[in-house]
């Protein structure tokens, strides 16, 4: 019997009810916003289509069963090999947000990347689950000033990792928003910030992407990280030549990212990317990947192709948005399930036992 018929916390039986409870649950132009990328959205498309380009290659009667998925990312111990990213103006999706999606990931064995962009602090998804909420982002895009103060509230909040999004000097060129009139409430947006009301809400966001603010560079980022003793994460690389630059400044992880196909139309997917970078760094600095992560098959190829861990962009969102909490549960249980299901027929009893001989290119079919 299929183990997710056992399961009584949600009816939701798969992945693609989740999504479609999500877009009955949300006004139009919010589901664009959230499914919608920049451009002509090539990449949004490819980073599905880069899925369908690689085959499974199983090894049968090998005795294996009940496979491990346990790992360890940037020394924090997972369930899974998942992450939930860090998307901002959660309480788009569900009132509760990221304190939601933190005490899914706690009850999932799995963490949280907790935003900056979000709709509550750092302080408090911290508070709402610290066995989830451990990994911070934050952006380079302010002053030194405002980037050093966020860097202090996070350390002083306990969290044990970071996460610098690299790839957002500026937003996308989003068809779909532009076409609706639509632009995200920043209130939602604020939870790192004062509450503020409406009619100051440009000046205080104006502080926070300083446009006048010094140009950023993997050397500056480096020595404004160097004070800290918290490993961090470089998000949003997509080429050998970023992933070399980001360890040279001290990156202890990369996390291979094209946003999700929603800031540059038209650049490969990252799971084209990865196998490039995991040459160029070698097999001592950890590499996460998101953008079009949708399946547990889909993490096997991941996994198979270099990375160590998946992030969940657009999945644990839907979750969020059809259940809350229980709903973003669900998204992690249903994928365990799955990725349990894939790796014994795949005949691979942990997920450490993959490498490129669990997959192989083919024509997409
Ligand atoms: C609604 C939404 C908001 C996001 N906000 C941020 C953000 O504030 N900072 C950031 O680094 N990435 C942000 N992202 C990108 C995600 O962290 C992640 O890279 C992307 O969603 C992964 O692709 P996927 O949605 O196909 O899984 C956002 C994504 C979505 C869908």
């Amino acid at each position: 019997m299929n183990p997710a018929l056992n399961d009584v916390t949600l009816d939701f039986a798969t992945l693609d009810e989740i999504r479609e409870a999500a877009v009955a649950s949300l006004a139009p132009e919010v589901t664009d916003f959230l499914e919608g990328g920049a451009g002509d959205e090539t990449t949004l498309r490819r980073n599905r289509a880069a899925f369908a380009k690689w085959a499974l290659r199983p090894r049968v009667m090998n005795g294996l069963v009940a496979p491990s998925t346990t790992t360890t990312f940037m020394g924090l111990e997972l369930g899974l090999p998942v992450l939930t990213a860090p998307f901002g103006v959660d309480n788009l999706f569900d009132a509760e947000g990221h304190l939601a999606v933190a005490r899914a990931n706690e009850r999932a064995g799995t963490l949280s990347i907790v935003p900056e962009a979000g709709s509550f602090s750092f302080e408090a998804v911290r508070a709402a689950s610290p066995a989830a909420a451990k990994i911070a982002q934050f952006h380079p895009l302010a002053s030194d000033d405002n980037f050093l103060r966020i860097l202090s509230r996070v350390e002083a909040a306990d969290y044990e990792a970071i996460c610098i999004t690299c790839d957002c000097p500026t937003a996308g060129w989003r068809q779909r928003n532009l076409r609706n009139r639509y632009v995200p409430p920043l209130s939602a947006a604020s939870g790192n910030y004062p509450p503020t009301p409406d009619s100051e809400i440009n000046d205080v966001f104006g502080q926070l992407f300083e446009l006048d603010a010094p140009v950023w560079s993997w050397e500056k980022l480096g020595r404004l990280l160097s004070g800290t003793s918290l490993p961090w994460m470089a998000k949003g690389i997509l080429t050998p030549e970023d992933g070399v630059a980001a360890v040279k400044a001290g990156a202890s992880a990369l996390l291979v990212s094209n946003h999700g196909g929603r800031q540059l139309d038209g650049v490969i997917s990252s799971l084209e990317a990865l196998p490039a970078i995991r040459a160029a760094v070698g097999p001592s600095v950890e590499i996460a990947l998101d953008s079009g992560v949708r399946t547990g098959s889909d993490i096997v190829k991941a996994l198979a192709l270099g990375a160590d861990v998946v992030v969940l962009g657009r999945l644990a969102a839907y979750g969020l948005a059809a259940g809350g909490e229980a709903g973003v549960a669900r998204v992690l249980e249903l994928l365990k399930q799955e990725l349990h299901s894939v790796l014994t027929l795949l005949g691979r009893g942990s997920i450490a036992d993959l490498d490129e001989s669990a997959v192989m290119p083919i024509e997409a079919p």
